[in-house]
């Protein structure tokens, strides 16, 4: 395959990029516009890797008002009316959302998704479920699974057994959710005992980490000093923190020495945090956002996922994750210039760090021919358009393209 005119992140002139049994083979700078037999003419257009969407909950996609609506718009209706949802999961009803959720995924440029799939069911229906699409969907999507305990694991009935169980049967990474078990020791001692799961089974950690407005709520310090003793490191993901919002600048000061010090990643989820939180505040209300800004300026990983499309947490969402960037930017104060310049960050390079896939992620001779191509010509255009994702190419075959919108009726002074 053989791509011409494109333009890559952070470089002033076109390229022309060639492929050989799926990886790219060659990279070459181009002088000038070419007009020559090719298979994509990327016509100046912006070509990067795919966009990685770390943090998705696959298995209750698509159920926002089954059997009901989530009328307080709090996290804990939200698990509530998942619970009575979890009662009718069958496989076939769970393949079948994943399939539409993820051909929305793949209609947006996304390539890999790491999915959070409950496994506080004694069934593990929705687990059974997914673990067979990860070779099903290979041919379009690199599918991670996170064993999620959603309603906890010492506070729930043989939390630990399904657990354990969940990574026998295909489970690639171990969650938590310490701020949602009982008490705080229980919290703490998840922590514990899902980094000492991970170790042994050789697995990533990806916990729901003080996803709460409780400035109190401080089990991300517990879970990063478990990561720096235990060497695990960049192995470890802490979703959503929004209590960060609500840490007093004092102790958050303090945090981030640790955090640095630890290595691990982040995952903010903008649209559904802001939605999620503040519901018990009057006003001010927080935004709920953790310090997305602050966490990324002091030189941490932070990448940008949705969480939901259309579930009891959250009923909007279309697999965009552009939408998230754009919702970031603004909430977490990130509209300088130099901030839309390295945009895109938020949903490529970032996310494939926190999926530990960096090695075979990326524009680069010898590295799968994965790629978009975006309607905009760098960071800056593509955010300030929401440009299309024109192309989406999976070690050379082709999985979308799409045609930018032509306006039929120009404007011009005499029409006006
Ligand atoms: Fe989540």
């Amino acid at each position: 395959m053989k791509i011409i005119n494109a333009r890559l992140r952070h470089q002033p002139s076109l390229f022309t990029l060639e492929c050989e049994e799926g990886r790219f083979s060659q990279i070459t700078a181009q002088d000038t516009t070419l007009n020559s037999p090719c298979d994509i003419d990327a016509k100046g257009q912006l070509l990067c890797a795919p966009f990685v969407e770390p943090h998705i909950h696959l298995d209750a996609v698509l159920t926002a008002g089954e059997p009901r609506w989530n009328n307080s718009g709090t996290l804990f209706e939200g698990i509530e009316c998942w619970a009575l949802r979890k009662e009718s999961l069958t496989i076939d009803d769970v393949q079948q959302r994943v399939y539409r959720a993820v051909q929305l995924l793949i209609g947006q440029g996304v390539q890999h998704i790491r999915t959070h799939v409950d496994v506080t069911d004694p069934q593990l229906t929705a687990l059974k479920a997914i673990v067979p699409l990860k070779s099903v969907l290979a041919p379009y999507i690199d599918l991670q699974i996170v064993a999620f305990p959603q309603e906890g694991i010492l506070s729930f009935p043989n939390g630990k057994a399904l657990m354990q169980q969940a990574l026998e049967i295909g489970a690639d990474v171990v969650g938590g959710i310490p701020h949602f078990e009982f008490t705080r020791e229980y919290g703490v001692e998840s922590m514990r005992w899902v980094m000492e799961l991970a170790q042994t089974q050789g697995k990533l950690v990806d916990v729901h980490c003080d996803e709460i407005d409780d400035g109190n709520s401080r089990f991300l310090e517990v879970l990063a000093t478990a990561a720096l003793e235990t060497g695990m490191g960049d192995r470890v993901t802490a979703s959503h923190t929004v209590a960060m919002h609500s840490y007093n600048n004092a102790y958050c000061s303090k945090l981030f020495r640790l955090l640095k010090m630890s290595g691990i990643n982040f995952v903010s989820c903008p649209t559904e945090n802001t939605h999620l939180q503040g519901r018990f505040d009057s006003f001010p209300k927080r935004r709920g956002i953790t310090r997305v800004k602050e966490l990324r300026d002091a030189g941490m990983n932070v990448a940008l996922a949705q969480d939901s499309i259309q579930d009891p947490w959250y009923s909007l969402g279309n697999g965009k994750l552009l939408r998230q960037v754009d919702f970031a930017l603004h909430a977490c104060h990130m509209m300088g210039y130099d901030d839309f310049k390295t945009a895109l960050d938020f949903i490529t390079d970032n996310g494939a760090k926190v999926m530990h896939m960096a090695d075979r992620y990326g524009i680069e001779v010898g590295k799968p021919a994965n790629f978009i191509i975006l309607d905009g010509i760098d960071d800056v255009s593509v955010i300030q358009k929401q440009g299309d994702v024109l192309w989406s190419v999976r070690e050379e075959k082709v999985l979308l393209e799409r045609q930018p919108a032509m306006i039929k009726q120009q404007v011009t002074l005499a029409t006006i």
